[in-house]
């Protein structure tokens, strides 16, 4: 196998210190990177390599201290070298092809990086093509681009992005990152769905009453109001995140593990969508969002939505899935709640039929990642009383209590073995941005409703919870809150 050079563009900035470098150094410390590999940072401002490698230090000791061991940062460090240039100058990216080949011991692959505002992906991409670094020889190492999200802030402009990085890279080149793929749980669903026989006969419309997928932050949008503001729950969480996990729990079975039979059963899931009723659809802003620095006073930017939609095929016809997300709510959690029909018949005398509670499957993306299972246990010793219980299984308690690995180190690790699995195709970014644009331009426009608040801290606005009432259904939160006295642990 080639080594591989990997070419980080805005190398100074915060997703480098944060995440890239302390997973490529989680990858050296695990023996997955080729010893040769190179880390090149491309970036404006004027360093040496060894500025850049301290400031990267700092950041490792900051973000990566669990495994921070000044013997391995030495030898991984070696291999990290600087050179400063300025994206929108095609010099600089003549120099960068020359550059390369004296640090690259070999023929080497190379994985160029874009760690960059989005406004700088067009300039960058054309760029790295009119250097000729994009090309690929005969039979020669290969060219790959990551590219980070957001990818366009409509469906416009990601169609316009795709077909600009289609002018330099062919597809397979292209790895376009939704980090929720590539955490543990979210890959969990695969294989709990897969893997085992006894799900798969139940995941339909025959015996689920509905889903649920909450991606809910305590955090609110803190410094980041220059760019929140302009993009707002639905691009920054719905149109990737939440899309995904929705195809990941709605799809079919995949005739292989392959990168493209399971991209193809995900784009399966999009198209199916039924256009969502705006009718269906909150959105919200928290307290206090229309006062924090660099947010506009008039702003109808949501940092909270919630909606209903419908996917029309033969598994899912008529099952409703809600999906919310939103800032500065009780507690972070990630869940997908698959909520299973009632009992046709209930013999057990029940003074308050309302009160029964069904089968709630839980999937705890995170925290406490792990699957609960609820259902009906017989109260001792009482004649015919009821009560749920749990079947829980966390992924502490399973494989020790070791962090997951964070998602960066897989969606890294799969990106240099040139395996786009965890990567969304541009099929599947256009149809997602087709189902979540008509929601966004509803929302945005000052002639619809006004937006709805919520207190911090709470679970979001009370519209949101009239949206599953109005079918006598209610929000669920499966993952880390048990109430009921009997837990079983396997
Ligand atoms: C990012 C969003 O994609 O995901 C952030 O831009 C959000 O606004 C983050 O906070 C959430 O990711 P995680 O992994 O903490 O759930």
């Amino acid at each position: 196998m080639n080594p591989t050079t990997i070419i980080i563009f805005g190398a100074s900035g915060d997703l480098t210190r944060r995440k890239l470098i302390p997973a490529l150094y989680n990858l050296y410390l695990q023996g997955k990177l080729h010893p040769q590999t190179q880390i090149v940072g491309f970036a404006r401002r004027p360093y040496e390599s060894k500025t850049f490698c301290d400031q990267l230090l700092e950041g490792m000791q900051e973000f990566g201290a669990a495994e921070y061991d000044p013997e391995v940062w030495k030898t991984f460090s070696a291999n990290i070298s600087y050179l400063p240039g300025d994206l929108t100058n095609l010099q600089d990216f003549h120099k960068l092809a020359e550059f390369l080949p004296r640090v690259e011991p070999l023929p080497a692959n190379r994985l160029f990086y874009l760690a960059i505002a989005p406004q700088f992906y067009d300039i960058t991409i054309k760029h790295l093509g009119e250097a000729g670094l994009a090309t690929e020889a005969p039979e020669g190492p290969w060219r790959h681009i990551v590219v980070e999200k957001p990818f366009g802030r409509d469906l416009a402009s990601a169609r316009a992005l795709n077909q600009l990085i289609h002018r330099v890279f062919d597809e397979r080149q292209v790895y376009r990152i939704d980090h929720y793929l590539g955490k543990e749980t979210a890959q969990n669903i695969l294989f709990f769905r897969f893997a085992n026989a006894i799900f798969e006969p139940i995941w339909n419309r025959r015996y689920v009453d509905n889903v649920q997928i909450t991606v809910a932050e305590s955090v609110d949008i803190g410094h980041r109001a220059g760019y929140y503001d302009r993009a707002g729950v639905l691009r920054d969480m719905f149109q990737n995140h939440l899309m995904q996990l929705l195809c990941l729990v709605a799809m079919e079975p995949p005739a292989s593990f392959d990168a493209d039979a399971v991209r193809n059963e995900k784009m399966k899931v999009l198209r199916s969508v039924r256009p969502i009723a705006f009718e269906d659809t909150v959105a919200a802003q928290y307290e206090g969002y229309r006062q924090s620095e660099g947010v506009s006073p008039d702003s109808r930017t949501p940092t909270y939505a919630a909606l209903k939609l419908y996917i029309d095929n033969w598994r899912w016809k008529g099952v409703p899935f809600y999906l919310r997300s939103g800032k500065a709510l009780k507690r972070k959690s990630s869940e997908i709640i698959i909520e299973f029909q009632k009992p046709p018949h209930l013999m057990f005398g029940l003074t308050d039929a309302s009160e029964f509670s069904p089968n709630v499957l839980s999937l705890c993306i995170q925290p406490d990642e792990g699957i609960h299972l609820k259902f009906q246990a017989k109260t001792p010793g009482s004649e015919a009383d009821m009560q749920p219980v749990n079947m829980e299984f966390h992924y502490s308690s399973a494989f020790g209590s070791a962090p997951l690995p964070d998602a960066y180190v897989r969606l890294l690790a799969e990106a240099l073995e040139g395996d786009p699995s965890l990567f969304t195709r541009s099929d599947n970014i256009e149809t997602a941005w087709e189902i979540i644009d008509p929601v966004i331009s509803y929302w945005e426009d000052p002639a619809n409703p006004p937006l709805a608040t919520y207190a911090r801290g709470s679970w979001g606005p009370a519209e949101a919870d009239l949206l599953l009432a109005q079918s006598d259904r209610r929000w669920r939160t499966g993952c880390g809150t048990h109430k009921s006295g009997l837990t079983f642990k396997v």
